[in-house]
């Protein structure tokens, strides 16, 4: 269904395309959409003062480094990613903004954490699951990895519910419709995430859903209309007359101040059982 996603593995496109990767999430984490989802992530995770907790797929590592001031003192964070190049940035970045004492990051498969069973308090993954092919096998390292009773948290965007105020609905569609089909992974895995985590035998399961809403061009989202408009044309779904009508429709409501669109992303949050 999707075509290559460098996101299952930025460093299969090389260092300096991955380094503008990590630069595009650490820009994204400053956007107000994406400050939202984030804190609305940690906020489920309610990550404590003392806790180990562990990220799978964490990229440039912002979502950890918003972690550390809940779990001072005597917490530690680790985060894990596929790509050397993502993960040395990361420590870059730790570095840079003071919180390198308390992450460790690892290069290492989600499929197969390089970690003992029960090391961590609560293990999540955000933006992660939509790219890797095998996401049962994920949960099921994750689940190995927590304490019993322990949490796991996982947290994605679901591109079909994306709304865009725009004129032309069929165009609309069919441009959405390519979109969450044939790029950036697997764009129905936030709605799959409940059912998932049900099948995997986590308790107290519960549901956050979060509308991120976009009115300008300072947001996450915005800009990726502009990429997804980009590769519906790339890949053939729209003539490049319908790719120019469509986004100067929506410059013009930007400049106008009155352009709306929005998309949920999906927070699950179970528990370990405290038997196994
Ligand atoms: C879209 S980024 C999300 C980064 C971070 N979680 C965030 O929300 O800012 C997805 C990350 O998952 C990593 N990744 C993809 N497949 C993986 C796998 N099988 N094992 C470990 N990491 C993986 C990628 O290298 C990338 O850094």
């Amino acid at each position: 269904m999707s075509h290559t996603n460098p996101w299952s593995n930025p460093s299969t496109v090389g260092a300096t395309e991955a380094a503008k990767m990590a630069a595009f999430l650490e820009e994204n984490a400053r956007l107000p959409d994406q400050s939202q989802v984030n804190a609305m992530l940690r906020d489920v995770l309610a990550p404590a003062p003392g806790e180990r907790l562990l990220e799978i797929g964490c990229g440039s590592g912002a979502l950890c480094r918003l972690m550390v001031p809940s779990i001072v003192p005597g917490g530690h964070m680790t985060g894990l990613d596929i790509s050397p190049d993502m993960v040395a940035l990361a420590r870059r970045y730790a570095a840079d903004t003071g919180t390198a004492d308390s992450i460790a990051f690892d290069t290492g498969l989600a499929e197969t954490l390089p970690y003992a069973n029960a090391s961590f308090d609560g293990a999540f993954a955000a933006r992660l699951m939509l790219h890797v092919n095998q996401p049962d096998v994920v949960l099921r390292e994750m689940m190995r990895v927590a304490r019993p009773g322990g949490r796991i948290v996982l947290m994605d965007w679901d591109w079909e519910t994306v709304a865009v105020d725009h004129p032309d609905r069929e165009l609309t569609r069919r441009l959405m419709h390519w979109r969450a089909d044939h790029h950036g992974g697997n764009n129905w895995s936030g709605r799959q995430l409940w059912g998932r985590m049900a099948a995997a035998g986590l308790q107290d399961l519960t549901v956050t859903p979060v509308v991120a809403v976009a009115h300008d061009e300072h947001s996450s989202l915005t800009q990726s209309l502009w990429r997804a408009a980009e590769v519906s044309r790339e890949g053939g779904a729209l003539t490049p007359d319908e790719h120019d009508a469509w986004t100067s429709e929506l410059k013009v409501r930007i400049a106008a101040g009155r352009f709306f669109a929005s998309i949920v992303y999906f927070i699950v949050r179970g528990c370990r059982s405290q038997w196994v």
